[in-house]
């Protein structure tokens, strides 16, 4: 990445473009505004802060009790920690699903007091409609097709999707709407590598992989994932690129030795 890139706000036209030229777009969760500022300055393009807060900071065995307030919050902290990068909100479990209006309302919110540049919508073929009036409205979205967690219970299950043919052509339907109704990114979350490969090779948006295969136009982690702090389980597509929860671990350790055998506060440490 050239130094002008490093300094130039992301928009989403320009993130289009360098995707059209070739260089993969690299996306990272972020829910509060410490890591958003370090994510931020390490380069990142765009930063979603995705509905999984409900599994990392929440606790909870899926994403379907988050709720628009909570997302606007966490939105808004991700906006005041970023200069650089894209912040796209995650639409949470039926905030756009009730009615058009609906929809238009809370991603407005997203956008006016959340301070994304962007929001995030599940589904495909059926959300098309809500996508096209709410990018008409001058809101981008960014779809997500494939594992959709908000769909869990009518999934089944967290396997990876379009391995039949059935499914295979309805994903890649489902993207060709999304892309005709505005979208101008769409997340494949666990699509079968080489139905992803096709999408991203027919679709002129970028295509944003998590446990997708290489082929997509970027890549997305949750943070903490990605970090090795998230440590409930690791999914075979997950990375460990440092090994954080080690780190606390031992920091907490050692801080606690230095209290119980009074070591701290030091002299100088008042
Ligand atoms: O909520 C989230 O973090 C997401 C990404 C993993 C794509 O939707």
């Amino acid at each position: 990445m050239s130094k002008e890139q490093r300094q130039r706000p992301n928009t989403v036209p320009r993130l289009v473009a360098r995707a059209a030229r070739g260089e993969k777009l690299v996306v990272l969760t972020a829910y509060d505004a410490l890591f958003a500022r370090i994510q931020d300055e390490a380069g990142v393009d765009i930063l979603l802060v995705g509905d999984s807060v409900g599994n990392v900071y929440g606790g909870h065995r899926d994403t379907l009790k988050v709720t628009l307030e909570q997302m606007l919050y966490h939105t808004a902290c991700v906006s005041r920690g970023v200069q650089r990068a894209l912040v796209v909100g995650d639409m949470p479990f039926m905030s756009v699903q009730t009615s058009e209006r609906d929809a238009l309302v809370a991603c407005g919110r997203m956008i006016a007091e959340g301070g994304a540049a962007a929001v995030k919508i599940e589904g495909g073929t059926h959300m098309a409609a809500t996508i096209r009036r709410l990018v008409e409205c001058g809101i981008p979205v960014m779809g997500h097709i494939g594992l959709t967690p908000q769909s869990i219970h009518k999934l089944g299950s967290w396997s990876t999707r379009g391995r039949d043919q059935e499914e295979a052509a309805r994903l890649l339907e489902d993207a060709r709407q999304l892309q005709q109704a505005g979208c101008f990114s769409i997340v494949l979350e666990k699509v079968e590598p080489g139905l992803a490969a096709r999408i991203t090779e027919e679709l002129d948006i970028p295509t944003i992989g998590i446990g997708s295969g290489v082929d997509c136009n970027g890549q997305v982690l949750v943070n903490m994932d990605m970090l090795g702090l998230f440590e409930d389980f690791k999914p075979a597509f997950v990375r460990h690129f440092a090994t954080l929860s080690a780190d606390v671990r031992k920091a907490v350790d050692e801080y606690s030795r230095a209290v119980r055998e009074g070591s701290f506060p030091g002299p100088d440490e008042v």
